[in-house]
């Protein structure tokens, strides 16, 4: 498995879309951390054909295979897509005047997501979250820890997403906390409902003109 720590100081001066893409291929085996265990049998059920991959066309996934808790990896256009059947417990949280006041962007005032996420939770349903798992900061990809009041990976976690290159860590909607490395919240995809259970990631709901291109931070 590639180290945590993988930026050198020749990587430091690189052009910053250089560095970017060297930490998102030196962390990719980082991805599957917390969705391992569920990642092989939804990409197994979903079955997207190689062409569709490749060509970065839309993925579907039944989210009513995952657990409340629990977190699936999947692949679009070669980037990890996040998605995090959320609990009660985790809603709460994301409302709190706690969580809230220790974020830099907790309105989603910048671009980072379609209009039909940008709201407190950042999805079209409040239970789903959909995020592009790369940090904003130079490419690294965020591992998940959604337990609230733990004592890893820091004193007083309150749940969400930490980064291991250089600390920056985002809330369970994906945004950032105040203070760390990383600028940006991490972007949400388009992708919209096709059935009450499966998500089409890679296509705006009806009526949405969304332009993924238009994301101010990738
Ligand atoms: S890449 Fe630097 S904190 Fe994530």
């Amino acid at each position: 498995m590639a180290s945590s720590d993988a930026t050198t100081p020749a990587d430091l001066h690189a052009p910053e879309s250089t560095r970017r893409d060297f930490l998102y291929v030196a962390t990719g085996a980082l991805a599957a951390i917390g969705g391992i265990a569920t990642l092989v049998p939804l990409i197994t059920q979903m079955n997207p054909d190689a062409s569709t991959l490749a060509g970065g066309g839309p993925v579907d996934l039944d989210v009513s295979k995952i657990e409340e808790g629990a977190q699936v990896v999947v692949y679009w256009r070669q980037r990890p897509i996040f998605v995090f059947h959320r609990s009660q417990q985790t809603l709460q949280a994301l409302q709190s005047r706690q969580m809230v006041s220790l974020l830099a962007d907790p309105n989603s005032e910048e671009l980072q997501q379609p209009p039909y996420a940008t709201n407190w939770h950042r999805s079209v349903k409040p239970e789903f979250g959909v995020l592009v798992g790369i940090c904003t900061h130079l490419g690294c990809i965020p591992l998940f820890y959604p337990q609230p009041n733990a004592t890893s990976p820091t004193p007083n976690w309150p749940g969400g997403y930490f980064c291991p290159c250089h600390g920056s860590k985002y809330d369970p909607a994906g945004r950032v906390f105040s203070g760390v490395p990383a600028p940006y919240n991490l972007p949400v995809p388009p992708y919209r409902f096709v059935s009450d259970t499966t998500i089409r990631i890679g296509e705006n709901p009806s009526g949405s003109t969304f332009d993924f291109s238009s994301i101010r931070q990738l």
